[in-house]
C-alpha cells in the first residue's frame, strides 16, 4: 500500500514541478499574491477579479507594482523586508499612484481637488478611476454623473468642451498618420510630435484649471496644425511618387511594345523573341 502512496506522491511532485519549470520557461509564473488571494473569497478576492479586467494587468502592472512585497514567495509576500506597504490610506493615495504617474501626480496636486482634499473630502485619484478595475482613460469620465456628487456641472463641462476639439483633431491626425504609414515615407517623426502635444494637453487635464487648459489648447493647437502640414506635404510626395510610378511603368510598357513591333517587322519569326 506504502509504495502505492510514494508513487502517487512522485508522479504529483514531478509534474508539478514540470509544469513550474515550463511556466518558469515562458516567464509567466503565477504570483502568490494572485494564488493565494483568488482562494481567499470576499473583499480580498475581489482586487483580482477587478485588476483581472484593468488597463493594468495588460500592461504588467501587477499586485506588488502598487503594494509591494514578494510575489515570488508565499513565506515572504506580505513582509515589510520585501517592501509590502498594504492597503494606502486615503491622503497617501496621490502619492502611492504618482510613484509611477509622476506628472500626473503634480497637476493634481495644484488643483483645487488635490489642494482641499484633507479639508473637503474633494476626489483622489481612486474616486475617479477606480482602484483594480482601473480602464484606458478618456473624457467619458468627465459626464454629469461622475462629477455632480460633490458640486454643480457648469466647469466641468467647460472642461470637457475645451478638451473635446482639441481630442478630435488629434483622433483625425492619428488616423491620417495610420493611412500614410505604410508607404516609403518616415513618418517617425511627425508620429512623435503628435504624441507629445497629445500627453501635453493631457498632463493639464488634472490641473483642473480652464484658464490653464484654454493657454495649453493654444500651444497644443497650434502644434497640431503644424502636423497637419506635414502630413499634407507626405501625402503629396506620395502622390507625386505615385505619378512617377505610372509614368516609369507606361514607359516600360510602350519601349517593350516599340521594341516587340521592330522585331516582328524586321526579324524572321524563329528569331522574334530570341534575346
Ligand atoms: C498566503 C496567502 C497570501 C499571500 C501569498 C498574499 N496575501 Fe495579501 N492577504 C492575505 C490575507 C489572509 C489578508 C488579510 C489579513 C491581513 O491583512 O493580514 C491579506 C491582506 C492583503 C492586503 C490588505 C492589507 C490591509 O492593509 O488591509 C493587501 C493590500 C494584500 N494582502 C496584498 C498582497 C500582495 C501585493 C501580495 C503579494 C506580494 C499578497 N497580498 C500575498 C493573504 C495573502
Ligand atoms: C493600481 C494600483 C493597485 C494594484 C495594481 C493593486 N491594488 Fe490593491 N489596492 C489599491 C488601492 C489604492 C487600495 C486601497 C483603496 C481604498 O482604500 O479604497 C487597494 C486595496 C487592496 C486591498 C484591501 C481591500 C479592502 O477592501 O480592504 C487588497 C486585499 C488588495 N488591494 C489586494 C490587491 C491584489 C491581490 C492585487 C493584485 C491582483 C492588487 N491589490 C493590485 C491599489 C492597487
Ligand atoms: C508601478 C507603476 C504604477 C503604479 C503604482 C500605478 N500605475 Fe497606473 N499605469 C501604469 C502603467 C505602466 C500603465 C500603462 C501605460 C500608461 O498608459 O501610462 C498605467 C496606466 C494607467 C491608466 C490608464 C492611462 C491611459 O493611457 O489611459 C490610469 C488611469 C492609471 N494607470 C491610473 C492609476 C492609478 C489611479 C493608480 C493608483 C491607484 C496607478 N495608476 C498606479 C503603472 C502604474
Ligand atoms: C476629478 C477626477 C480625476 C481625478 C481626481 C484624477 N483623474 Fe486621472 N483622469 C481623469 C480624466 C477625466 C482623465 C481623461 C482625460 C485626459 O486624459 O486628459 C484622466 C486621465 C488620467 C491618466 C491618463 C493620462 C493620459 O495621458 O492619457 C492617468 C495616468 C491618470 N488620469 C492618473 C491619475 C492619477 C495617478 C491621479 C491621482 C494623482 C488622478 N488621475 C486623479 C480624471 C481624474
Ligand atoms: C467627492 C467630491 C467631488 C467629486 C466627485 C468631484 N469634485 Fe470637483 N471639487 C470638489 C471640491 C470639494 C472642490 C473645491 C471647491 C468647491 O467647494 O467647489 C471641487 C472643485 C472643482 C473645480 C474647481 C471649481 C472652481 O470654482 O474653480 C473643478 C473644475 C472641479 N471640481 C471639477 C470636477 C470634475 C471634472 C469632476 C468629475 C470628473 C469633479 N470635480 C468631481 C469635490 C468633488
Amino acid at each position: 500500500m506504502r509504495w502505492k502512496i510514494a508513487l502517487i506522491l512522485f508522479l504529483i511532485l514531478s509534474f508539478n514541478t514540470t509544469r513550474a519549470l515550463a511556466q518558469q520557461k515562458e516567464g509567466k509564473i503565477e504570483s502568490v499574491c494572485i494564488q493565494c488571494h483568488s482562494q481567499l473569497g470576499g473583499k480580498f478576492a475581489e482586487p483580482v477579479e477587478q485588476w483581472n479586467k484593468s488597463i493594468h494587468k495588460e500592461m504588467g502592472n501587477n499586485c506588488e507594482g502598487c503594494h509591494g512585497g514578494d510575489a515570488t514567495d508565499m513565506g515572504r509576500a506580505m513582509t515589510t523586508e520585501a517592501g509590502f506597504r498594504g492597503k494606502p490610506k486615503l491622503l497617501e493615495i496621490p502619492d502611492f499612484c504618482g510613484k509611477c504617474h509622476i506628472g500626473v501626480k503634480e497637476n493634481y496636486s495644484k488643483s483645487v481637488h488635490g489642494i482641499t482634499a484633507s479639508k473637503t473630502g474633494a476626489p483622489n485619484c481612486v474616486t475617479c478611476h477606480g482602484k483594480h478595475d482601473i480602464k484606458k482613460a478618456s473624457l467619458e469620465l468627465i459626464n454629469e454623473k461622475n462629477c455632480t456628487r460633490c458640486h454643480t456641472y457648469d466647469k466641468p463641462q467647460k472642461i470637457k468642451q475645451a478638451l473635446a476639439s482639441t481630442d478630435k483633431e488629434i483622433a483625425r491626425l492619428s488616423a491620417l498618420i495610420k493611412d500614410v504609414k505604410g508607404s516609403s515615407i518616415d513618418t517617425k517623426r511627425v508620429e512623435e510630435k503628435l504624441f507629445a502635444a497629445r500627453n501635453a494637453i493631457h498632463q493639464v487635464t488634472h490641473v483642473l484649471s480652464v484658464n490653464r487648459i484654454n493657454a495649453m489648447k493654444a500651444t497644443t493647437d497650434k502644434e497640431l496644425s503644424s502636423v497637419d502640414e506635414s502630413l499634407k506635404a507626405i501625402e503629396k510626395e506620395i502622390a507625386k511618387r505615385k505619378r512617377i510610378a505610372i509614368g516609369a511603368s507606361l514607359f516600360c510598357f510602350f519601349t517593350a511594345g516599340v521594341i516587340i513591333l521592330y522585331r516582328k517587322i524586321f526579324l524572321k519569326p524563329e528569331n522574334w523573341f530570341k534575346v
